[in-house]
């Protein structure tokens, strides 16, 4: 007879008026399995096999609210046009009891111009030297254009069955952009103070609150630190998540980083190179990742729950739920979450590790992950979808 395991990581929790059947959430872990900017069957699959597994709540990876703020071509864009396809993954996922929600984005500065087109949009002119191109800073018409569309995104949706939104408002896309001392430069009342680097991120999460209505979940993925020197600070990260939760956000997930400079940072462990160079399509991205890799990407060392001290001032800030991500290895880590008070966990590698993370550590077949922050599993987005590869017999 199998015996379950007694934690609070396994018991119901909610989010707004969201129940989910356990606190243990998939952080969006960009899949790399889009085509034509929308669903596919590999997509589908990877997520109803998410919530199999026993996940509380499953997210889809990073679809831009508009197609100029893609970073690759592999990217969902969120229009009307796909919505009867996001219905059947949301579908899926019902069907295996877990709930669905979507990670809404813009790239901003880190968008590719081979991928939209023209010349990315962000808060500032900036040169992102892994795009290797400048940005044009937006107009107040681009500004209130761009609050539309993230409102219109999240519409869409609930209407296709999400069960919550994850705003991304952090790692350095277009709204961390706004936020962060070292890409917003601007003169006008979007620059210059956190209030007015704040007043662009805020106007979204007020307008998408205003759109879906008071009861809707949205989450807000944010940083509290970008991770160098001139980039946002924890201080003022806490007065960010006090600002989200006064315009209407129903939980914050305090990460950190910023993909142009610090892609590492977020993640921590092993920087993998060699894998990235062989999966890129564009041969002079190849030669300078083999050549200079170590160089554009930093490398930071891992330890199990690295995000803890900033996570829990973020916490103490504010009165929504918080939910821990970064480095949750084990059932003692999740633990130790919920003794610290956070409502949530978002789980990225475990899972990509093995879908079945949460039901075998709920059944007592593992205690821990076996995981260990090789990080290839980044390389594998470009190559045919997010998957562990470790047990892989690669050229
Ligand atoms: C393969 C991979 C893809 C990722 N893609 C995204 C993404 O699209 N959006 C995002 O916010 N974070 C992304 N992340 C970061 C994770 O959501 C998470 O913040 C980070 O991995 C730390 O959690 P973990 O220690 O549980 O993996 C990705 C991570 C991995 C490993």
């Amino acid at each position: 007879m199998v015996t379950e395991v007694k934690s609070k990581v396994f018991t119901p929790g909610k989010i707004a008026g969201l129940e989910l059947r356990n606190r243990v959430i998939r952080s969006g872990c960009f899949e790399g399995m889009s085509q034509e900017g929308g669903v596919t069957e590999a997509l589908i699959e990877h997520h109803r096999r998410l919530a199999e597994g026993g996940i509380g709540m499953t997210t889809v990876a990073y679809a831009s609210v508009t197609f100029d703020g893609r970073g690759f071509g592999h990217e969902i864009w969120m229009r009307d046009e796909i919505v009867p396809d996001l219905r059947r993954l949301t579908e899926a996922i019902h069907n295996e009891g877990g709930a669905a929600s979507i990670q809404l984005g813009h790239c901003g500065f880190f968008a590719s111009r081979r991928e939209i087109g023209k010349r990315p949009i962000g808060a500032s002119r900036k040169f992102c030297l892994f795009r290797m191109s400048i940005c044009k800073e937006m107009t107040h018409e681009e500004i209130n254009e761009k609050i539309e569309d993230y409102a219109r995104s999240a519409l869409q949706a609930k209407e296709a069955g999400f069960d919550a939104v994850e705003i991304h408002s952090g790692h350095g896309y277009l709204m961390s952009q706004f936020l962060s001392p070292w890409t917003n430069h601007r003169k006008d009342e979007y620059g210059g103070s956190l209030e007015n680097r704040l007043r662009f991120p805020a106007a979204i999460i007020r307008r998408t609150r205003e759109t879906v209505g008071p009861d809707f979940p949205i989450l807000v993925k944010m940083n509290q630190r970008d991770g160098f020197n001139g980039g946002l600070e924890i201080d003022d990260a806490i007065q960010v998540a006090k600002r989200f939760e006064a315009e209407g956000a129903s939980a914050l997930i305090p990460s950190c980083g910023f993909t142009a400079r610090t892609p590492l940072y977020m993640m921590r462990g092993n920087v993998p190179n060699k894998d990235m160079a062989r999966n890129q399509s564009n041969p002079f991205m190849r030669l300078g990742l083999l050549m200079f890799g170590r160089f554009m990407v930093e490398s930071y060392p891992f330890e199990p729950m690295y995000l803890l001290e900033g996570a829990r001032k973020i916490k103490d800030a504010v009165n929504i739920p918080v939910i821990y991500i970064g480095g949750v290895l084990s059932l003692r880590d999740m633990d130790t979450a919920m003794n610290e008070g956070f409502e949530f966990i978002e789980v990225g590698r475990a899972t990509v590790r093995d879908p079945d993370f949460v039901k075998k550590l709920q059944s007592g077949e593992i205690t821990e992950s076996d995981c260990d922050h090789c990080n290839r599993c980044i390389a594998a987005m470009d190559a045919g979808g997010v998957h562990c590869v470790c047990d892989e017999n690669l050229p």
